[in-house]
């Protein structure tokens, strides 16, 4: 019998086709990974590791696994993985597209609205006893519809969030590594330079997949040609964005605002600059969590699993 390592608590119902199969070992706890240590440990002898972005799967932990031979990933992104080291060692490693892409887009859209309506200021406001009345500008924010929304990224998530920025009046830019000449042509987005794009866009929204290239993509650089008024939104992961720009960017008014769902550090220090300001609305990095998206995330990942452990070919395939 394999045996499979699970490095976080799962719903039951999802783990139990596994241990009808496999022998299945599993953390216990519900809201922390398994220790470093443990799993280092723990890897030893598993053929499969069924994990989240918080476990690194690195050179130092295939080390310590040499029975290794499968790895799924709970996310669609896979910057925690070492491709490269994996693809040497012939081990595969799945992980969860398609199946998140609507929720991650609704999320990022929400967030855009809340950041340019001032949603979560609003709301803390009338909590802490602070509306007097009614006033002309008070809390006012920056119009969503028809404005210009350029999004860096456009797989998947990306058309998704254009798509629904169509239904805002919104003109959509885009910046890809390929052009989309299907979106381009059916729904009217259009692609610039990254340059362009900043200069354009009165929200900017970077949903690329996290890789050296895209490390701190956004900087001063790229802030400083973004417009006074421009809203960051970022959903992908926080290493593409410079956060001392960032923060120096919204202190300063080079910017209006910024929603974050994700942070260089997670989960990111309280005491964080970035969380001081008041033009800040900071989520922890729930993008893709609506129930149906996490039990499609899980379903995803098992089916890869009882793949492999009958020896066959998983789908979704990242080696
Ligand atoms: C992903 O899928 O990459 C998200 O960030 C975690 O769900």
């Amino acid at each position: 019998m394999k045996k499979v390592l699970i490095t976080r608590k799962f719903p039951e119902q999802f783990v139990a086709p596994l241990q009808e199969v496999a022998e299945v070992v599993q953390w216990h706890e519900e809201h922390s990974a398994m220790p470093r240590e443990q799993l280092l440990q723990q890897v030893a002898d598993v053929d499969a590791i069924w994990g989240t972005l918080e476990d690194q799967i690195d050179e130092e932990l295939l080390a310590h696994a040499p029975k290794l031979k499968m790895v799924a990933n709970l996310a669609v992104g896979y910057n925690n993985l070492h491709i490269e080291a994996l693809r040497d060692r012939g081990i595969m490693a799945t992980n969860t597209p398609n199946v998140l892409t609507n929720a991650t887009a609704d999320l990022a859209f929400g967030l855009l609205i809340a950041t340019a309506r001032r949603l979560v200021e609003g709301a803390d406001y009338l909590r802490a006893g602070q509306w007097q009345g009614w006033s002309p500008m008070q809390l006012t924010g920056m119009e969503v519809s028809g404005a210009t929304l350029g999004i860096i990224g456009m797989g998947r998530i990306g058309s998704a969030v254009a798509r629904r920025a169509r239904g805002f009046d919104m003109q959509v830019l885009y910046h890809n590594r390929n052009r989309k000449y299907e979106d381009e042509e059916m729904y009217g987005f259009r692609y610039r330079d990254l340059d362009a794009l900043l200069q354009e866009s009165d929200f900017v929204m970077v949903l690329t997949p996290y890789t050296a290239e895209t490390h701190h993509l956004i900087s001063a650089r790229e802030l400083a040609l973004m417009k006074e008024t421009a809203i960051f939104i970022n959903v992908s992961r926080g290493g593409t964005v410079d956060e001392a720009a960032l923060y120096d960017a919204l202190k300063n008014g080079d910017i209006w605002a910024a929603g974050l769902d994700v942070f260089e550090q997670e989960p990111v220090p309280v005491e964080h600059p970035l969380l001081t300001l008041p033009n800040v609305v900071a989520l922890p990095h729930i993008a893709s969590a609506s129930v149906k998206a996490r039990h499609e995330m899980f379903k995803t990942n098992v089916e890869a699993l009882l793949t492999f452990l009958d020896d066959d070919k998983p789908k979704n395939r990242l080696t």
